[in-house]
């Protein structure tokens, strides 16, 4: 697969005017993507798990226009019109031109909301994009009625890769992989894929419990983030130990090896931070009690042998993650140990998904 199979052929119909609604998750990355070449191309793999329950959802209607010169399009969040998040999508809109001939043929109107705060810390760019991507597709399908199921999402993820890097991981299934490895078969650089080797039973409904440590705007946009990276001293050590980590969780998966899992997952949240502490310039993208959470965490596994890790993004707020089966003490610990520091003791419980993600409404 190349650039050139998701350019379509001649549209043989035209349509005047239509609406279509998505609703696609956010996902949480346990190898993660940080660093990227041109044209959203990542530096290494990555793998995530894709939420249940962080989502947002899209309705993009569209009205064909008389002139075909420029972008056309309005943005509203929760009904509020949002100017302010035009450059991304005009960036987006271009980047994408050429695999969606018709962008310019019409205006759309993009309607949007999250079933998470917009200020809560949380990354909206993967589910926003993905669920921007799934309805564009829509509109394609329109053009071209006979493209597989197969495609449309392939092509979607391909889409939502060009917006956001990490919303081509939330288009298909519960564990996804972006990125070329050697023992991923069809692994892309490209586009997700559903992860193709099996998965043990100490995965599934995997809990995760987002702590919000703090809600504020993000101190370094991914972009800026993702360029550190290019000259960074230690870039292509940590290149290679994503692909290290990756090889490692394929047996880890198989085997429902807990102890392990949590040895990778935490590393990896823990590099990640490591590269922006060791950029420059530099960033301490935790907070105080980003650490005390983390802290608290290690005294209740040593204690209690529980199977509970954490990772982060790039940010303050920490994900919680702990197998389905010791919910009911970990949300008790959460509750009485973690809460309290969280901004205004906000949390939000979510799980892995496994099925019920992307729904066109
Ligand atoms: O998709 P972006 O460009 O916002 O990058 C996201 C990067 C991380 O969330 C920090 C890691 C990841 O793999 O999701």
């Amino acid at each position: 697969m190349t650039e050139q199979n998701f350019i379509p052929k001649p549209f043989a119909k035209t349509v005047e005017n239509g609406s279509y609604t998505w609703s696609s998750p956010s996902n949480i990355a346990l190898v993660k993507y940080w660093g990227k070449k041109e044209d959203q191309i990542p530096e290494n793999p990555s793998i995530s798990f894709t939420l249940n329950n962080c989502k947002t959802t899209t309705t993009l209607s569209f009205v064909k226009k008389k002139t075909t010169n420029d972008f056309s399009f309005d943005v509203f969040l929760d009904g509020e019109k949002k100017d302010d998040f035009k450059p991304k999508i005009a960036t987006f809109f271009k980047r994408i031109e050429i695999y969606l001939p018709f962008l310019k043929d019409y205006h759309f109107k993009i309607e949007t909301s999250n079933t998470f705060p917009h200020s809560s810390g949380i990354a909206s760019s993967a589910s926003g994009m993905s669920a921007l991507a799934l309805c564009l597709m829509s509109v394609e399908k329109e053009f071209l009625e006979d493209i597989s199921e197969d495609y449309f999402n392939q092509k979607a993820s391909f889409l939502a890769r060009l917006g956001s890097g990490s919303a081509c991981r939330s288009i298909e299934g519960d564990l996804i992989v972006w990125g070329t490895h050697k023992e991923i078969n069809k692994s892309s650089n490209l586009f997700g894929i559903k992860y193709p080797f099996s998965v043990h039973e100490n995965f599934k409904h995997y809990q995760d419990t987002i702590l919000l440590v703090d809600k504020g705007e993000k101190q370094v946009s991914s972009t800026v983030g993702h360029n550190l990276m290019h000259k960074h001293p230690f870039a292509e050590r940590r290149f290679e130990q994503a692909h290290e980590n990756m090889s490692k969780l394929i047996s880890i998966f198989e085997t429902g090896d807990l102890d392990a899992f949590i040895k990778i997952v935490e590393s990896e949240a823990l590099t990640l931070h490591a590269m922006m502490m060791t950029s420059m310039p530099y960033f301490i993208l935790m907070k105080p009690n980003t650490l005390e959470i983390i802290n608290k965490i290690w005294t209740y596994r040593a204690q209690t042998n529980s199977k509970i890790c954490f990772t982060l993004d790039a940010g303050a707020n920490v994900h919680v993650l702990y197998p389905e089966n010791e919910k009911e003490s970990v949300v008790e610990f959460i509750k009485n140990e973690l809460v309290a520091f969280c901004q205004n003791e906000h949390y939000i419980s979510d799980q892995i998904g496994f099925g019920a993600n992307q729904i066109q409404l």
